[in-house]
């Protein structure tokens, strides 16, 4: 029966036919956190916009048209957040999380909000996970995020993805590249887009990354980025493929990655799935050494990347890869007559807190309709206490899978179904 009301466009609920997915992959990523020694930051879904509006930048099209921004009761600006790195580098700054000669290792999960034509693979309120390492300019950090992201695919099983990596450069060759931009646009300015048209002035990088189809045929004969590196950026690009060799992470070079965000310098990458059609990447990121600077702290570099949950999980199920089990209870408790039911959340208690999972349907009086919910809840044991187990003190224990029946003492049960 459908109800009078609907869940927003572009938002879902997480099922739990479905959450024990989510779950599972949460898990995976708070493990190789672990694994890689980042500690997890957690920061409020809503920030003052103007954070969002300096950072990610006013020609980017998340500020320019996909922030959810409100003002609240005294008129004050704020946004839900369209992203994660913006809010972790204002926590970072507000708090001093700098640690001298080394740097700050942060992950985090949770819901973002981008007001944006929803799709497969793209929703008004997604939830990424990403990492962030704030206070080292080497590319053997660049490496390491680069690795961790590898590191998590491959621990889910992910086969069907492609690394790709580019460098944007310094301020010295990213200045080069945009002037060579400029003269290679403006000629054929007036056959493309009105966003194109303004971003050439703020930002000509978003030239190549417009999906109007006319700019993106006009783009593909644009200069590369690879040809105005320095050799400073040249140097470190080289490195890095060597560090990506070393560590065994495949890669390919897309000089064409220019990313959506305006804080981007040097190292840029995503990883990109292409059964899922048009919103193939499953996770991007980079370095943005100016960033911090910009939001008022001391200048000090860093790199990170972020990834859509739900495009992960399409890209699992269209590998047929494995969510772990669905949770089922370790046991089924059936209780029958009124002095066994007296006696049922007394058991139940004692399993619950000796961290045995228990599941029970005391509202129904039949030994046959509690049997059939055993059954359906998957249970591995389906404990049973009637008037004869009870005079005895004891209960009957089933085993779901061989039927095979015992009888243990009630005070023996717990030490029993741990063995
Ligand atoms: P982004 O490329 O805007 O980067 O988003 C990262 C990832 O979030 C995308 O690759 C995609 O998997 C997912 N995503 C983005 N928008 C949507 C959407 N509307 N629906 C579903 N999934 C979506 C950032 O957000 C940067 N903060 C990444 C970063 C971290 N760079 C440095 N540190």
């Amino acid at each position: 029966m459908a109800g009078k009301y609907k869940v927003p466009r572009g938002t879902y609920d997480i099922l739990p036919t479905e959450s024990y997915k989510w779950q599972y992959v949460i898990n995976v990523f708070n493990e190789v956190a672990r694994l890689f020694n980042y500690k997890q930051i957690v920061t409020p879904i809503f920030e003052t916009s103007d954070l969002f509006e300096r950072s990610v930048g006013d020609t980017s099209d998340i500020v320019q048209k996909e922030m959810y921004k409100f003002q609240d009761k005294k008129g004050r600006s704020f946004a839900l957040r369209p992203e994660g790195t913006a809010p972790v580098v204002r926590a970072f700054v507000e708090n001093s999380l700098g640690i001298p000669d080394t740097s700050t290792k942060l992950s985090y999960h949770g819901p973002m909000f981008r007001y944006d034509r929803p799709q497969k693979g793209r929703y008004r309120q997604f939830y990424q996970y990403g990492i962030e390492n704030i206070g080292r300019d080497d590319v053997a950090t660049d490496a390491e995020v680069i690795a961790f992201a590898h590191t998590f695919f491959s621990k889910l099983g992910l086969k069907e993805i492609r690394l790709e990596i580019n460098s944007l450069g310094n301020d010295n060759s990213s200045e080069a590249y945009d002037k060579a931009l400029v003269e290679f646009f403006e000629p054929k300015l007036e056959e493309m887009c009105g966003d194109c048209q303004k971003r050439i002035v703020k930002n000509p990088k978003r030239l190549l990354d417009c999906k109007v189809k006319t700019c993106k045929a006009i783009a593909v004969d644009a200069p590369s980025m690879l040809d105005y590196l320095d050799d400073e950026c040249q140097k470190e690009f080289n490195d890095l493929k060597a560090y990506l060799d070393d560590m065994k992470v495949p890669y390919v070079v897309n000089p064409k990655i220019v990313r959506g965000l305006d804080y981007y310098t040097k190292t840029a990458f995503e990883f990109i799935n292409e059964n899922l059609g048009a919103q193939s990447a499953i996770c991007g990121g980079g370095r943005y050494n100016s960033l911090v600077g910009q939001l008022g702290g001391k200048e000090t570099p860093g790199i990170g990347f972020a990834g859509g949950f739900e495009r992960l999980l399409l890209s699992m199920e269209s590998e047929n890869l494995s969510f772990g089990d669905t949770p089922k209870p370790d046991t089924f408790l059936v209780a029958v007559g009124e002095k066994a039911k007296a006696k049922a959340m007394g058991i139940l208690g004692q399993l619950w807190s000796n961290g045995i999972s228990a599941e029970s349907a005391l509202n129904k009086e039949s030994m046959k309709a509690q049997m059939k919910a055993a059954g359906k809840s998957g249970c591995k044991f389906t404990l049973l206490l009637g008037d004869d187990e009870l005079a005895k003190n004891s209960i009957a224990v089933k085993n779901m899978e061989t039927s095979e029946q015992i009888t243990v003492s009630l005070d023996e049960l717990v030490t029993e179904l741990k063995r």
